[in-house]
């Protein structure tokens, strides 16, 4: 045990604990996801990360847990500002004169005066008090809703800005408009079944950090999640290394570049999901490989519901 343990704290120097963003700001590779997470359960399991190391944690609008995440920073004796908070636009409120008062809201519930992160949840503008009701041409030309963003940075309310589920033509459109701030983040869904390689070299290339968001696959359930935990290039190169399988997808995630968002409420969970290592490179080009070499398995894909190909991966029709 205590060689396992020296052997893991000697490596977790190699895989970076921050990545850069155009800003210049650094955000730490690795944050607590609450997608999910009951309000009550949420301020515990934040008070157990902010103990293991974490100073980056998830949030959304949406989540219902914004209020958990700041009482749960105020009762901690860690410093606000060693903390990265994200929270997210979400999509009923896309029109840009919505954007900044659901902003305030967001900041009220957290209690806080600024967010280190500010993302658009999805390129989809609902309808205003028709949820569900696609706003099509302002879900296929969001600059609007992203000027309204870009105020917000203004006015030092938002560090940054993103944008989340964005495919790689949406995100190049977007970033073809004169805008004063670029997107320092496209959060997407990113795992073993899903694991998008052509968006993380396209994020590389063109300086817009990726973040991984369902990194276990666990976002609709224990079958995907238990299928890759049980992968035989995720259980053997766990066996090799002393590690869990768990820790072996989040440890992949930080080394192909992106920010990993592992979501638990449970403490022995959360404190396993920190411990990450670089894996020997053999390893690593293993799981790369395998990751790559099934089908495709989208967990989420709202396109159907919401009426809009979110992804336009060539398999929606339209009803
Ligand atoms: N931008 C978006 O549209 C979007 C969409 C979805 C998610 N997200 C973000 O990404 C975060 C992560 O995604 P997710 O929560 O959907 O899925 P996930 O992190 O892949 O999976 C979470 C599930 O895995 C379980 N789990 C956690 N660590 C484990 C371990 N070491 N071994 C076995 N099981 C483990 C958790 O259980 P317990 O909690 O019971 O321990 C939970 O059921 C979210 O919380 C949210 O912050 C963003
Ligand atoms: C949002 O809050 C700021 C103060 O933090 C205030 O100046 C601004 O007027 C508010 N905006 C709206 C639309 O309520």
């Amino acid at each position: 045990m205590q060689t396992t343990i020296s052997k893991l704290a000697a490596s977790l120097a190699s895989l970076p604990t921050h990545f850069k963003l155009a800003s210049g700001d650094l955000i730490p590779s690795i944050a607590l996801g609450l997608y999910q997470s009951p309000p009550n359960e949420a301020v515990d399991a934040i008070k157990v990360a902010l103990k293991t190391g974490y100073r980056h944690f998830d949030t959304a609008w949406v989540y219902g847990n914004e209020a958990a995440l700041g009482k749960a920073i105020r009762e901690s004796d860690v410093p606000r500002s060693e903390i990265w908070v994200t929270t997210k636009l979400w999509n009923t409120f896309h029109a840009p004169a919505d954007v900044e008062p659901i902003f305030n809201e967001s900041l009220k519930n957290l209690g806080l005066d600024y967010v280190d992160l500010y993302l658009m949840h999805w390129p989809v503008a609902h309808k205003r008090g028709a949820y569900g009701r696609t706003d099509q041409e302002l879900s296929e030309n969001p600059y609007p809703t992203w000027q309204a963003m870009e105020r917000l940075v203004e006015s030092g309310k938002a560090k940054n800005i993103g944008v989340c589920n964005f495919n790689i033509r949406r995100l190049e459109k977007l970033m073809s408009h004169p805008l004063k701030v670029r997107p320092a983040i496209n959060q997407v869904e990113m795992h073993f079944w899903n694991p998008q390689p052509e968006i993380v070299t396209w994020g590389q290339a063109n300086d817009v950090v990726i973040q991984a968001w369902g990194p276990l696959s666990g976002s609709v359930g224990r079958h995907w999640l238990d299928k890759a935990l049980n992968a035989p290039e995720i259980k053997e190169t766990a066996e090799e290394l002393g590690m869990t399988p768990g820790q072996v997808i989040i440890s992949w995630h930080i080394q192909r570049g992106t920010v990993v968002l592992p979501k638990s409420v449970t403490p022995s969970r959360i404190i396993e999901n920190f411990q990450v290592a670089r894996l020997p490179d053999a390893a690593f080009e293993r799981i790369e490989q395998a990751a790559s070499a099934h089908p495709r398995v989208r967990l989420f894909d709202p396109s159907h519901s919401w009426g809009l190909d979110v992804f336009e991966e060539g398999t929606y029709q339209k009803r």
